[in-house]
């Protein structure tokens, strides 16, 4: 495997046009961004480069547009973000607006690098995504991975090849199938696995407890009994609730041991569950967290997730935390800043921590100057 060429390897920059690849794709309601964590993000290359008289041109997509242009989707608000946090810089309309985007269009890459020297791959987020903007421009032009993409890869990557044991995978969100992948990756790796979020009832419901109406996904019961015994057989251990919180039947609040009655519904851990989570990861050297332990935004159903968080929070583990709604849970506690390492991406985390590598990734390996 080649080497991914870094920023020093651009050589002189001055006066050269960059193509900055971010990944601008941030939360926004009512035309307001509501978080703007991925465009702090990039300011530190954005930075070196223009602190080294480079002229910056960055691009992004921003949400799924489905290559149409749509007012919806435009980068306005970003742009004027970015002009407050990086005055000069430029920002190109949202990649998603031309359907060469998602269908790596050669003819849309070539539009993209026109009057282009560099190109800079700083968008961790989309790297999974083998898209022109980050596949195409390397093939010509010279090119390196930006500081925040570089320092992605090497915490994650760093606790896939080596991480200090125990080591310990903490997962929630709806569905196991999304991360199917990546937890027989983790399972290979870790010490144990923490399960929360309604991807636990379908472990749960393998185990032959009654689940009530709680969502899960009866294609994946078979999945989950053979995890659970690949598990048990490699001495490992994967840690479900004991109890849960939810709405009984009748739509009150109530809280559940693992077996929920008919017509229930369970949307968090229950206090015992979070506690003992909590010592799993006060125990551990290195602890991965992705996808919230409940229903969080609720604020009758946040308590598992907020004691989670607090949990990374004061671990003296190495804690990395995966992108999308656990970074989000992170930031509504603000405990953003008490954990080792918050990655932008959300997929691209879950997809480097599977399979070890990206296709934007590779693509920086077959660079002219790679
Ligand atoms: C993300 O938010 O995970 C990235 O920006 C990728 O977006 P996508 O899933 O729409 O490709």
């Amino acid at each position: 495997m080649s080497r991914i060429p870094t920023l020093a390897d651009l050589g002189d920059v001055r006066g050269k046009r960059v193509l900055v690849r971010t990944d601008f794709n941030v939360p926004m309601e009512n035309g307001e961004i509501t978080d703007d964590f991925r465009i702090r993000a990039a300011l530190p290359t954005i930075n070196w480069l223009t602190e080294r008289g480079a002229q910056v041109v960055t691009c992004s997509h921003l949400g799924r547009p489905k290559g149409q242009p749509n007012p919806k989707y435009s980068m306005d608000a970003v742009r004027a973000r970015l002009a407050e946090l990086a005055p000069g810089v430029e920002l190109l309309e949202n990649l998603r607006f031309d359907p060469g985007e998602e269908a790596n269009d050669p003819a849309f890459v070539a539009k993209l690098i026109d009057g282009i020297d560099l190109y800079v791959d700083d968008a961790f987020g989309a790297c999974h995504r083998a898209h022109a903007s980050i596949v195409g421009p390397p093939r010509t032009l010279p090119s390196a991975m930006g500081l925040l993409l570089q320092k992605e890869v090497e915490v994650l990557l760093g606790l896939r090849n080596n991480p200090k044991h125990p080591f310990v995978a903490v997962l929630g969100g709806s569905k196991i199938s999304d991360k199917l992948g990546v937890v027989d990756a983790l399972l290979k790796v870790v010490d144990s696995l923490v399960v929360g979020g309604a991807m636990c009832f379908t472990f749960l419901a393998a185990l032959g407890n009654p689940i009530g109406d709680s969502l899960f996904e009866a294609d994946q019961v078979d999945t989950c009994k053979r995890l659970l015994d690949e598990s048990a057989a490699s001495g490992k251990t994967i840690h479900l609730p004991d109890d849960i919180v939810g709405l009984d039947a009748a739509g009150n609040f109530a809280t559940f041991g693992r077996r929920l009655p008919d017509g229930a519904k369970g949307f968090d851990i229950g206090p015992g569950t979070a506690a003992a989570f909590s010592d799993v990861i006060m125990d551990a050297r290195t602890v991965f967290w992705n996808g919230p332990m409940g229903m969080f935004e609720d604020p009758r159903f946040a308590a598992g997730t907020r004691t989670v968080a607090q949990a990374m929070a004061d671990t003296k583990a190495f804690t990395v935390v995966g992108g999308g709604d656990s970074a989000a849970a992170l930031a509504q506690f603000h405990l953003d800043t008490e954990v080792d390492h918050v990655s932008t991406g959300g997929g691209a985390s879950l997809e480097l921590l599977e399979l070890g590598d990206l296709p934007g990734l590779e693509a920086l390996r077959g660079a002219p100057n790679a």
